[in-house]
């Protein structure tokens, strides 16, 4: 190895990864000093407004935007995968009730594997059938997993229906209104890919050692459920439930945070500037909130956001403003969407990105061929043996001290 590359890994050392690059992508790009997102070179702001959840899902998967006859194939093939396994709703039943629902959707993920058609096929095709299923039956997994639950029997899916109103109808039993479904479709797009965030480094680096898709996205629903990530969202709301009778917003911040607390849904690893989903999710929330006539969880996000922004800079943090949580946890309990359901409904987003990323990981897509990751890590622990210290059995322990 040359004197340059040693020196290079060296200065490589970094908790957290923070800046550094471990990998080419096509899928998305993030400018976070200016608040930029493109996903396959297309503008955030662009394809909320424009698009449909289904196109971006094609979009992603495939690095174009499809034709009308590829986007009708594509949702109809979605449309085709979404009933459950009737073995899966039997073992759904079985479970505890109080079970984590991310716990469900990782144990999901595994029993899916488990029965898929062709488990070891390893082709791009086959890697987009096993991507439409996994796209198709998460929604439907969260929705029976919320039916059962609470001692309720699964909704059958409606083909009538878009993927995102299917999604609302299959979970309460009632068919949303156009608008409520309109706003989740565009959610789902926010949250459909962010390049390397934890839970996609995830699935990229379980599948760099040739691990099958099933695996990577088990792996990146475990990375998705931590607070810092997209469990974030299921704490903002359970915040603001906790501050639903709260006098004083401002005092209860400078609390949390002179106790060293997080304000959950504020501060981003990559965004120094707002998060042009935040601004999106922010004015869902205002629409939602006037036609449920629920605008207390709006008001009072935005007071939170407001007084966490004051006190911030009070500490000389300029840069900690609304992630995509922050707002995400309204609009969804707006929409009937419990806490608890907040992150596996990011989740029904993300593993869209989950995908395309393990596409692109496993067929060298942006790099010139497959490389299993494999960074270092500085030993600071001690050394006995070059020390002169040398390991003792337990025997010659015991042994010395009887004196044998
Ligand atoms: C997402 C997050 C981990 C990114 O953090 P980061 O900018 O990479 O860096 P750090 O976690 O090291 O935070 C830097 C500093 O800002 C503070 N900070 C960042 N976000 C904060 C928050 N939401 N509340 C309180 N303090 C916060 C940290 O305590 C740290 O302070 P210190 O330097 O005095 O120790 C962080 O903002 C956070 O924990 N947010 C809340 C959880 C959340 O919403 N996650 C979803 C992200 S999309």
């Amino acid at each position: 190895m040359s004197e340059d590359v040693v020196a290079q890994s060296v200065n490589v050392k970094n908790i957290g990864l923070r800046g550094v690059t471990v990998a080419d992508t096509k899928i998305s790009f993030i400018d976070g000093d200016n608040g930029i997102l493109l996903y396959r070179g297309y503008r955030i702001e662009e394809l909320v407004e424009l698009s449909s959840f289904m196109e971006v899902a094609f979009l992603l998967l495939n690095g174009y935007l499809p034709k009308k006859k590829e986007l009708e194939d594509f949702e109809s093939a979605l449309k085709d995968a979404r009933d459950l396994p009737a073995f899966f709703v039997e073992i759904l039943k079985k479970c505890p009730a109080n079970a984590d629902p991310m716990d469900m959707l990782q144990t999901g993920i595994c029993l899916m594997a488990m029965f898929d058609p062709g488990p070891k096929e390893e082709s791009r095709e086959t890697h987009i059938r096993k991507s439409l299923r996994l796209i198709a039956s998460i929604p439907a997994m969260i929705a029976a997993w919320h039916r059962i639950r609470q001692g309720l029997e699964p909704v059958p899916p409606d083909e009538r229906l878009s993927h995102a109103a299917n999604f609302l109808w299959q979970l309460h039993g009632s068919e949303p209104d156009e608008k409520t479904a309109s706003v989740l479709d565009k959610c789902l797009i926010l949250h459909a890919e962010h390049t390397f965030n934890a839970s996609t480094f995830a699935c990229r680096q379980v599948v760099s050692t040739q691990a099958r898709l099933y695996a990577g996205v088990a792996a990146s629903l475990g990375a998705l459920s931590g607070r810092l990530h997209g469990g974030a969202n299921s704490r903002v709301m359970e915040m603001l439930l906790a501050l639903e009778n709260e006098k004083d917003i401002d005092r209860w911040v400078t609390n949390e945070l002179d106790h060293g607390r997080r304000i959950m849904g504020m501060g981003h690893a990559v965004y120094k500037t707002m998060d042009p989903r935040a601004g999106f999710l922010k004015q869902m929330a205002v629409e939602l909130g006037v036609k449920t006539g629920m605008e207390k969880w709006r008001i009072l996000s935005e007071k939170l956001e407001a007084s966490s922004i004051r006190e911030f800079r009070k500490r000389g943090k300029t840069d900690i403003l609304p992630n995509v949580d922050f707002y995400s946890a309204p609009v969804y309990f707006m929409m009937g969407i419990p806490p608890d359901l907040m992150t596996p409904v990011f989740a029904m987003s993300r593993i869209v990105g989950w995908c395309a990323h393990i596409i692109e990981e496993k067929f060298a897509e942006a790099q010139e061929k497959p490389a299993l990751y494999r960074p270092k890590a500085e030993y600071v622990g001690q050394y006995f043996g070059l020390t002169g210290c040398r390991y003792e059995s337990l025997v010659k322990k015991e042994e010395k001290l009887s004196g044998s």
